[in-house]
């Protein structure tokens, strides 16, 4: 690998770019996470999370990464051998689900073709027919991050209601969660799983939990096993703003910081603002000839974009091309889309100029690596960027 200079171009999505404000807050000492300061920290972050979510639920905060949180979600509301209706929108949603199956649940897993997101209807069809209602839980990923498709929740909740089924609702939101709009309450989602490397600007170590009352109900009389990841010790010692054991505090300190920056510049304009660079890449992409793996624009992703790769172009070949000579991570393609597709994530601490040095590193690789593009994909995203700005508008965005 050559010396690199300059700053690492993180484009990945997952683990994003960190912000130097919430770098200097983590840069603290630890306190005693028993102590008066500490619980102004702990109500803070619980409080302000809740607002993320867009609930008046509960949230818990673990010290795991997004998988510790996916079980969690599992183990405190259903009990061994119950059914739970999963959806194969990609590599996560394969994952959630294996995870499912290690814990003795039965799996009734709706095959997809990795290219969108969760099917309403078809969801719907499976709990028309589960008469006897045996499902005790729909369980679909929000953005799946392996192939840049959403899930349109509000439809599955639909398909819930509509066929009058009883299963709470569970939504992984880790890689849309403070970059796509998301709405727990509104759309009667019972359990949301979230993670703090991606929309929240964090390091990887923290992930969440938000619950319903709907929720905290069934974990009254769920019976798989639960220890650690059990909520009611965990919402016990949060109702004075402390934790049941060591918490991570300096993360906690950053979360604090990644909060109020996401106040201050609005949550409303934190999903234009990547609804805008979504639209940029897809534009740039388009203009360069290739492919974007999400076959249907209603479920384009805003935090991250997976371009298909011709026949005969390895993936892998171009992001490594792009790492050596530019010094920039995208995002590999995963399980059976291993060299198939790269992705570039868009997401969390980003701007305009971050996201035009993406997409130069982009077309410069691809034309290196030999992979047959138009030249030009850049020219038109910075067109689009450089659109005028009017009362607030960004009149690109307004005739897109
Ligand atoms: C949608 C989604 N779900 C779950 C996970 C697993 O989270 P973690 O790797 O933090 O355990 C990821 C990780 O990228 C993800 O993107």
């Amino acid at each position: 690998m050559s010396a690199h200079t300059g700053r690492h171009f993180l484009q990945i999505p997952g683990p994003t770019n960190v912000p130097d404000r919430v770098l200097r807050a983590i840069d603290r000492p630890t306190i005693d996470h028993r102590g008066p300061e500490f619980q102004k920290l702990g109500h803070a972050v619980l409080d302000g999370m809740r607002a993320i979510f867009k609930t008046r639920g509960m949230v818990v905060i673990y010290p795991a990464s997004g998988t510790g949180a996916w079980e969690a979600a599992l183990v405190n509301t259903l009990s061994p051998g119950d059914r739970v209706l999963m959806y194969e929108t990609g590599h996560f949603a394969t994952l959630w689900r294996r995870m499912a199956g290690r814990l003795g649940l039965e799996v009734d897993f709706i095959p997809g073709d990795w290219r969108r997101g969760a099917d309403p209807e078809a969801i719907e069809a499976r709990l028309k027919d589960d008469r006897a209602h045996a499902i005790k839980a729909v369980c679909v990923v929000h953005n799946e991050t392996s192939t840049g498709a959403v899930t349109r929740v509000p439809e599955v909740r639909r398909a819930l209601d509509r066929s009058a089924h009883p299963a709470l609702l569970m939504v992984d939101t880790i890689s849309s969660l403070a970059s796509i709009d998301y709405r727990m309450d509104e759309w009667g989602v019972d359990v949301t799983v979230g993670g703090s490397q991606k929309g929240l600007m964090l390091p990887p170590g923290l992930s969440f939990n938000a619950v319903n009352d709907k929720a905290l109900a069934a974990a009254k009389s769920a019976r798989l096993p639960r220890a650690y990841w059990n909520w009611d010790e965990m919402l016990t010692a949060n109702q004075a703003g402390f934790f049941p054991y060591t918490p991570a505090t300096n993360l906690l300190y950053g979360l604090r910081e990644a909060l109020d920056m996401l106040q201050e510049e609005g949550l409303e304009n934190v999903f234009a603002r990547h609804a805008r660079h979504a639209e940029a890449t897809r534009r740039a992409v388009r203009a360069w000839g290739l492919d974007i793996l999400c076959a249907d624009p209603a479920e384009y992703s805003n935090a991250l974009t997976a371009l298909v790769m011709p026949d005969g172009h390895d993936a892998d070949h171009v992001r490594n091309v792009i790492l050596e000579r530019f010094d920039m991570s995208l995002g590999a393609g995963l399980g059976k889309l291993k060299g198939k597709v790269f992705r570039i994530g868009h997401l969390g601490h980003f701007n305009d100029l971050m996201l035009a040095g993406t997409l130069c590193g982009v077309e410069m690789g691809l034309a290196l690596a030999g992979v047959p593009i138009r030249k030009g994909g850049v020219q038109v995203a910075l067109d689009y960027l450089a659109a005028p700005v009017t009362g607030g508008v960004h009149t690109a965005t307004a005739v897109a």
